[in-house]
């Protein structure tokens, strides 16, 4: 395992699958967006609702950059480099501009994301060819902000008003439900107010926002008669929910949880991610109430080492930790941790890395993602004492990722003649096969009929592979009781 897939700026989906709102086939007046998405699943779900704001102007989704009337970079600002990456693909872009432009065709170019937020103006200045750059909590304004780009105005809109964004994205509630596919993500929190030294977020992002009990149900709702049995509630820090209720009261994401587990068809809900400090203990028993509730759970650390655990201003020692795992693995004892490292913060010495091999391998991860730190500009870290050197932090970043690898490659033989239950997603890469997800978050390939996609079906794993396991379908309810497999779940 290198680093987390959904945070590397190299993992980008070009084409937006089409979701419920898409433009109906009849519009006449077709234009094409191209949305390149950088980064996390914020922005995966963000680029989607962008197709969906732009649909009712006519414009429908393609994966091919040189067809399209609008391209939009959806970009991340997590880890280094960030924004020159963007200004090359602008470059590149350019180019495609040009060419469309020599044969009488208009592109749009739009920055949307956490690049267009941190750099604002500065895009349209270093890049002319950008028409607009457009922060995270705007979008639900693409469309006006589009005409007025047309009339020849630069536009950079980088407001923080998450608000109208979550009314916005709840007025999508009128419009007719369309298939989806079986998995699925829902934003239900936006912005950090924990300020980790070495984190971009609480500036590209804002303070944290969480949307209301009501939009959030009414979503998910409309998800599920849309064909989605999983739902993935999403927040940079999505277990400090706190959404208001009807009755004005504030629910915390335990509660949301034990709603959203209500609606019939989600067969699945998880989220993701969380801070230590916000595992209250509804959301623990809510592990072990609910049969919905997926026993994995993604609860970075970050390091092992006390002294650098408040440098990065964490909030938390490595003991609260421990104290906290264990008060999870007893509700739910069978629940897959997966946890994010940084290596080589400043003044991180050898025993403080010590400190972190030493958690990791106590906890016992059933994966991880782990990263060389890197100095953003603006965050308190950059400008720290004691910076470690490069070659320094790739030697610990190996032999983290090493450990990581040996307690993922445990955890996933573990799992060796279980039987489980498996959400099958889509087709596999070879004729006849399906790939799903086990409870764990594992990919789980086997050969199915593919009628069977969008259901939950109990799959024995017969084989281990480096990245995925093989299953089987067919075992019987009994069968599974009997393995005493499933889900670590009382309910
Ligand atoms: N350097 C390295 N890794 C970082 N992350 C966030 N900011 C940085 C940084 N400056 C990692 C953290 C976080 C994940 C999303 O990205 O591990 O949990
Ligand atoms: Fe960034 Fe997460 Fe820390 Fe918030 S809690 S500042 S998102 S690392």
């Amino acid at each position: 395992m290198t680093s987390r897939p959904d945070l590397e700026a190299e993992t980008t989906t070009s084409a937006v699958p089409a979701s419920e709102n898409t433009a109906p086939e009849e519009l006449t007046n077709t234009r094409k967006v191209f949305v390149r998405t950088y980064g996390c699943q914020m922005n995966v779900y963000d680029s989607e609702r962008m197709t969906d704001v732009l649909a009712p102007e006519g414009f429908k989704a393609t994966d091919d950059m040189e067809d399209a009337d609008l391209v939009i970079l959806n970009t991340c600002h997590i880890r280094e480099k960030a924004a020159e990456k963007v200004y090359s693909e602008l470059g590149r872009i350019r180019k495609v501009k040009e060419a469309r432009s020599k044969s009488g065709k208009e592109m749009m170019v739009g920055v949307a994301g956490c690049v267009a937020q941190a750099e604002g103006e500065e895009i349209s200045r270093r890049a002319p060819i950008v028409d607009l750059v457009v922060g995270p909590q705007s979008y639900h304004q693409l469309p006006e902000l589009l005409s007025k780009a047309r009339q020849g105005s630069k536009i950079v809109e980088t407001e923080f008003d998450i608000d109208a964004k979550f009314n916005h994205l709840s007025a999508n509630a009128e419009k007719p439900v369309l298939k989806r596919p079986p998995s699925a993500f829902l934003t239900v929190q936006e912005g950090c107010d924990k300020f980790c030294t070495f984190c971009v977020v609480p500036y590209t992002r804002g303070a944290e926002v969480s949307r209301s009990v009501a939009q959030i149900v009414t979503e998910a709702e409309r998800m599920a008669s849309a064909g989605v049995r999983e739902v993935t509630l999403l927040g940079q820090n999505v277990n400090a929910f706190h959404g208001e209720a009807q009755d004005g009261t504030t629910w915390g994401l335990g509660k949301l949880l034990r709603r959203l587990s209500e609606i019939d068809g989600l067969d699945r809900l998880r989220y993701t991610t969380s801070h230590p400090r916000d595992m209250d203990d509804d959301l623990i028993d809510a592990h072990r109430d609910l049969k919905t509730l997926m026993p994995y759970l993604h609860l970075p650390v970050q390091s092992g080492s006390d002294k650098i655990l408040k440098s990065m201003n964490r909030r938390h020692t490595r003991d609260d930790y421990f104290r906290l795992i264990d008060r999870i693995r007893e509700a739910t004892p069978d629940i897959a941790l997966s946890g994010d490292f940084i290596v080589g913060f400043p003044g991180e010495t050898d025993q403080d890395f010590e400190d972190t091999m030493d958690l990791i391998r106590r906890v016992e991860y059933g994966s991880a993602f782990s990263f060389k730190y890197s100095q953003r500009p603006g965050t308190p870290g950059a400008t720290m004492d004691d910076q470690v050197p490069e070659d320094l932090k790739s030697e610990r970043l190996a032999q983290l990722q090493a450990l990581v690898s040996e307690q993922q490659k445990a955890f996933n033989a573990s799992r060796l003649g279980m039987t489980c239950d498996v959400l099958l997603e889509k087709k596999g890469r070879n004729p006849g096969q399906l790939v799903g997800k086990s409870p764990w978050l594992q990919p789980v390939q086997l050969d199915a009929p593919e009628s069977l996609i969008g259901s939950v079906q109990a799959v024995e794993i017969v084989e281990i592979g480096p990245n995925s396991l093989f299953g089987r379908l067919n075992a019987g309810q009994d069968e599974r009781d009997d393995a005493g497999a499933i889900q670590a779940k009382a309910g």
